[in-house]
Parts: structure tokens; sequence; C-alpha cells
């Protein structure tokens, strides 16, 4: 086996903030990885070495609100991982990001760590949520916080290996 220890992460968030785009970016950067479609979901798989243990993280793409619901708590169980993402040129999809929350935990899904991420920071000049009040609503619900963009990958390496350790540290 090329790891120690695997554990399965979710990405969560509304529709176009650009999951797809962080799992295909993460990717790219040339990590071990493999794509596959099962029930209209995703995975990439990304490799990291956390102090001389080697982590596996599978990092599950959902689709957009509508569609989430359809999905049934069996998805997801032993998800040791969140990341909730909205988009910071998109106020709505910051405000929704209170229904996301909560869908974690109505699911309960074993998920002890959630990072909430404000992704497209490249768009800086159309940006409708700022840094502190993302920082604020995650500090609210004892959460970490990112920002990051998929375009230019800014962050996205460092927010995974950061929830690989979070998780090995549980
Ligand atoms: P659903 O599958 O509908 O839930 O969408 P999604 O959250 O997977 O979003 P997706 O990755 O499909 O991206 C939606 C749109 O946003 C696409 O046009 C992307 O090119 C764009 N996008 C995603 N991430 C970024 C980013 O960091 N910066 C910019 N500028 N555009 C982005």
């Amino acid at each position: 086996k090329p790891y120690d220890v695997d554990y399965k992460v979710l990405i969560i968030g509304e529709s176009r903030v650009g999951k797809t785009s962080i799992i295909k970016r993460l990717n790219d950067e040339g990590f071990n990885e493999n794509t596959i479609s099962t029930v209209g979901l995703d995975f990439v798989n990304v490799y990291f070495d956390i102090d001389g243990v080697k982590v596996k993280l599978q990092i599950w793409d959902t689709a957009g609100q509508e569609r989430f619901r359809t999905i049934t708590r069996n998805h997801f169980r032993n998800t040791k991982g969140t990341v909730l993402v909205y988009d910071i040129s998109e106020k709505e999809s910051f405000e929704k990001l209170e229904y996301w929350a909560e869908n974690i935990s109505i699911m309960n899904l074993d998920s002890e760590i959630v990072y909430i991420v404000g992704n497209k920071n490249d768009l800086e000049q159309k940006r409708e949520v700022s840094f502190e009040q993302g920082k604020k609503f995650a500090t609210r619900n004892l959460m970490k916080f990112f920002e990051t963009s998929a375009k230019n990958a800014e962050n996205l390496n460092e927010i995974f290996k950061n929830l690989a350790f979070d998780i090995l540290d549980t």
C-alpha cells in the first residue's frame, strides 16, 4: 500500500462556487490521483506526507444544492473532514453557509473537522464578501477559515495538507 492511513473528505457548497475546479486543480498539481464517477459524484485521491506518515485523502466532490438533497447519509459514512466552499464574489453563496453547516450536522457525517473556504479570491475587483466576514463566520462555528483560488491554485495544497494534519491529529 502506498499510504499508511486513508481518510474520506467531502467538498460541499452552493452550485458554481468552484468545487469541481478545486479538485481538478489539485489533480493538475501533480499529486497521485485518479477520478472516477460514482452515483454522480467524483473523487480525487491526494497524498500528503505528514511528519513521515503517508496520508491518503479521498476527496469527494458533490453536486450543488439540489442534487445534494438526494445524497443519502450512506454515501458519506466515515467522512473525516468537510470543506464547505463559498464564492467570495457571490454574496448569496456565503449567506447559504448556514444552510450547509446545518446539513453537515443533520447528516451527521462523522465529520469532526469542517473548514470554511472562500474560493475565487483572484476576483478581487468583484469581491462581495470580505475576508473578515468569512473569518467571523468560521470562528463563530469553531471552524478554520481559508481563502483560495482554483484558478491560480493559491493556498490549495496548504488547505488540504492542513486538513490531513488535523484529521491525523484527532
Ligand atoms: P456545481 O457542480 O454546479 O456544484 O459547481 P461547482 O461548485 O463544482 O463549480 P465549478 O468548479 O463547476 O465552477 C463554476 C464556475 O466558476 C466555472 O466557470 C469555473 O471556471 C469558475 N471558477 C471556479 N473556481 C474559480 C476561481 O477560483 N476563480 C475564478 N475566477 N473562477 C472560478
